[in-house]
């Protein structure tokens, strides 16, 4: 399977770092991949907040933001649970929650399936098919602690949104582009997002924009 036949299903929720999965989804479509677009209410009050999106006309918001390759991004309402991805039937080759908020991580870990990210999610499991989170709070309680054992438990790979510092971060890009490369990684989608340990300095790609 080619990229270009690929679908991954890319949540963004109400966690801070609505950057991390703007960029992830656009890695994926520069990597032909599809695009599943799905982001909750809080997820759109944080894109407006942190990223300053203008978030009344919601399609119009992502044609805007992701330009010609908005065509590849199939955007489903959230509490649209008749879309393609709330089956099992319809196959996609993973799905990524990023950034994933506390409160979604409990619906995921409790299998309430109350919106279609939920379900979806629900689904990822039940196939056996990828998932990968990227839970964001801090501190966390106990209660966070124990939902994300569960997942783990159940196969989901947990991102924490950490930077790391040993390949020297200049930017905020930088930062990011870190995170977004590990989860990358995990789906064996190549890319140049950074710099990898034992790899001379100086050559991390910045991501194009
Ligand atoms: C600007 C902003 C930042 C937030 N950051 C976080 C966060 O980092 N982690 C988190 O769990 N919730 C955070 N929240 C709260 C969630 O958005 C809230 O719990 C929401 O109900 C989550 O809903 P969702 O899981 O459907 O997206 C934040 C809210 C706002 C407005």
């Amino acid at each position: 399977m080619t990229a270009a036949d690929k679908r991954y299903v890319v949540g963004i929720t109400g966690a801070s770092g609505a950057i991390y999965g703007i960029r992830l989804a656009e890695c994926l479509l520069q990597a032909g991949c599809i695009v599943h677009l799905l982001v909750t209410d809080a997820g759109w009050r944080v894109l407006k907040e942190e990223l300053g999106w203008e978030v009344t006309r919601r399609q119009e918001a992502i044609e805007r933001a992701f330009g010609e390759r908005a065509g590849r991004i199939v955007y489903h309402p959230i509490q649209d649970i008749g879309a393609s991805i709330a089956s099992g039937s319809y196959r996609v080759q993973g799905m990524i929650i990023m950034p994933c908020s506390m409160g979604t991580l409990s619906s995921l870990a409790h299998g309430s399936s109350d919106n279609l990210m939920g379900r979806a999610a629900d689904v990822m499991m039940k196939e056996g098919r990828p998932l990968i989170i990227v839970p964001r709070e801090t501190p966390m309680h106990a209660i966070h602690l124990e939902n994300m054992l569960k997942l783990a438990h159940m196969g989901v790979r947990i991102v924490p949104a950490m930077p790391a510092f040993y390949y020297h971060p200049k930017t905020l890009d930088d930062i990011v582009n870190f995170l977004v490369g590990k989860v990358l990684d995990i789906l064996d989608i190549e890319h140049q997002l950074f710099r990898r340990w034992g790899e001379p300095d100086g050559t991390a790609a910045r991501h194009e924009q």
